[in-house]
């Protein structure tokens, strides 16, 4: 089954502070095992998984996903998400399982070169924004190995293409810079700026990017 997001391409470049910027977003269920479901008996079914925008009233699901994923120094504020969707709530995601959210992605647009505070309580999205910005990806353990982040990422390449960026960045913590190579991320050298940005998500932390579309 195709994916999901219906806002036309390309339309804007830059800062998409305003989903009527662009034409809303809108997300549509989907079924990932919808080829692997049509050979499978009913009784044996793996429960369907939507991936739809995130709102406000979500800020308790993603609070609780946000605790089994993250240890005590990454972990944001109620009021941090909410700021964020605040600022711009176009490139925000929720996975379920049935009624049930099991994993969220967050992203604004941004400026290459920088970084949102980390635990901000206000974010103002740069009207020169560049790039879409991909803040957290986190699906807590019951729903993992199942592919589920990589569609939540491809959620939100798609909405950044439909907006018209053209790059992504992020920083991978916790030892996950693997992970985003798998998916085509690189690191890219950071200067001094930068590097004390950065001082607040760890020792380890990655800044790196990928193109929306691989040529
Ligand atoms: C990272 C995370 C989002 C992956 O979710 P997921 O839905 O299980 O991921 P996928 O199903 O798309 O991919 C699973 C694969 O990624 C690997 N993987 C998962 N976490 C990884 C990590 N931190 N580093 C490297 N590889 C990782 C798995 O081993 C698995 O590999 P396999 O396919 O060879 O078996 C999830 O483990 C998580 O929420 N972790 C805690 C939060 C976090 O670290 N987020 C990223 C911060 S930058």
């Amino acid at each position: 089954m195709r994916n999901l997001l219906t806002a036309p391409r390309n339309q804007h470049r830059g800062v998409m502070s305003s989903a009527a910027a662009y034409g809303r977003i809108i997300a549509r269920p989907v079924d990932i095992f919808a080829n692997a479901s049509s050979q499978l008996s009913p009784s044996v079914l793996p429960p369907v998984m939507n991936i739809r925008t995130a709102s406000q009233s979500d800020l308790p699901d993603i609070a609780r996903i946000q605790s089994e994923c993250y240890s005590d120094h990454f972990v944001e504020s109620q009021e941090s998400f909410a700021a964020k969707l605040a600022a711009n709530s176009d490139f925000s995601f929720i996975a379920e399982q049935g009624n049930a959210a099991v994993g969220y992605v967050f992203a604004l647009p941004w400026l290459f070169g920088d970084v949102p505070a980390l635990n901000g309580h206000q974010y103002s999205i740069p009207p020169n924004a560049d790039s879409l910005y991909i803040h957290d990806i986190a699906v807590g353990r019951s729903a993992r190995q199942g592919g589920l982040a990589k569609r939540l990422l491809h959620a939100v390449l798609d909405a950044a293409r439909s907006a018209g960026f053209a790059q992504v960045f992020l920083v991978a913590v916790q030892g996950a810079s693997s992970y985003w190579q798998r998916h085509g991320f690189e690191a890219v050298p950071i200067d001094d700026h930068l590097r004390r940005r950065l001082a607040a998500y760890g020792a380890d932390a990655t800044y790196m990017t990928r193109r929306t579309v691989v040529p």
